[in-house]
């Protein structure tokens, strides 16, 4: 059983997929912790009623990223964390997590990557910007964390035909249920298989 902590900032769909799946043997894992930065998320609720440890931590509490980073790998060496999942987390992860965990740390990002992503595109923005640019596929990218916002390299991507949604919301409803199959499949994928990162390539069957 691979030890994981999800970090979630708002509403947690993906974390609670996660959690079904490891409940329900498709994940060879545990989620021994989940980190929050607003008290408010629903994430934090469903760990609450689910006995799953979560930690608060905010950025602004600290002078700096670094230390900042210093917080949250206690929290994380304190539950012998192996694997960290970022599940609709806004906040950088700090070099010296990024670091610690390399390779380690999964991100699902609701649309296809290099495209439609970077610093201040997250949520609604990125549906929004995808349907404004009237693209008629769109779909999610899982990717490792580097140091950079969504330019990690890519372990998995699904498209998604959008020709028949008329706006934003209908855009983010539909990604959002292949998201539900495809976090957990790429975090199966990445705990069960051997493999390396070339340049920014993801090779499976590789150590
Ligand atoms: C998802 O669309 C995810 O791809 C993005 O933020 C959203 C989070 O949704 N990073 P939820 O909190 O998992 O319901």
């Amino acid at each position: 059983m691979t030890k994981i902590a999800v970090f979630a900032s708002g509403r947690g769909s993906n974390f609670q997929v996660v959690y079904q799946r490891t409940k329900d043997g498709y994940l060879p894992a545990e989620i021994a912790l989940l980190i929050c930065d607003n008290p408010q998320a629903g994430a934090s609720a469903f760990a609450a009623a689910h006995d799953i440890p979560c930690a608060v931590i905010r950025p602004k509490d600290f002078p700096t990223p670094e230390m900042f980073g210093e917080e949250l790998l206690e929290a994380l060496s304190a539950q012998q964390i192996e694997f960290i999942v970022l599940a609709g987390y806004l906040k950088k992860i700090p070099g010296n997590v990024v670091q610690r965990y390399a390779n380690r740390i999964v991100n699902i990002h609701p649309a296809l990557l290099p495209a439609f992503g970077g610093k201040g595109m997250y949520g609604m923005r990125v549906h929004e910007a995808v349907f404004r640019s009237g693209a008629k596929i769109s779909g999610l990218t899982v990717h490792l964390v580097n140091d950079e916002y969504d330019t990690g390299p890519i372990v998995l991507q699904k498209a998604v035909a959008i020709d028949d949604c008329n706006s934003p919301e209908e855009i983010a409803r539909k990604v959002l249920e292949y998201e539900h199959q495809a976090l957990p499949e790429a975090i199966k994928l990445l705990l069960e298989t051997s493999y390396a990162v070339e340049g920014n390539r993801v090779i499976l069957g590789k150590r």
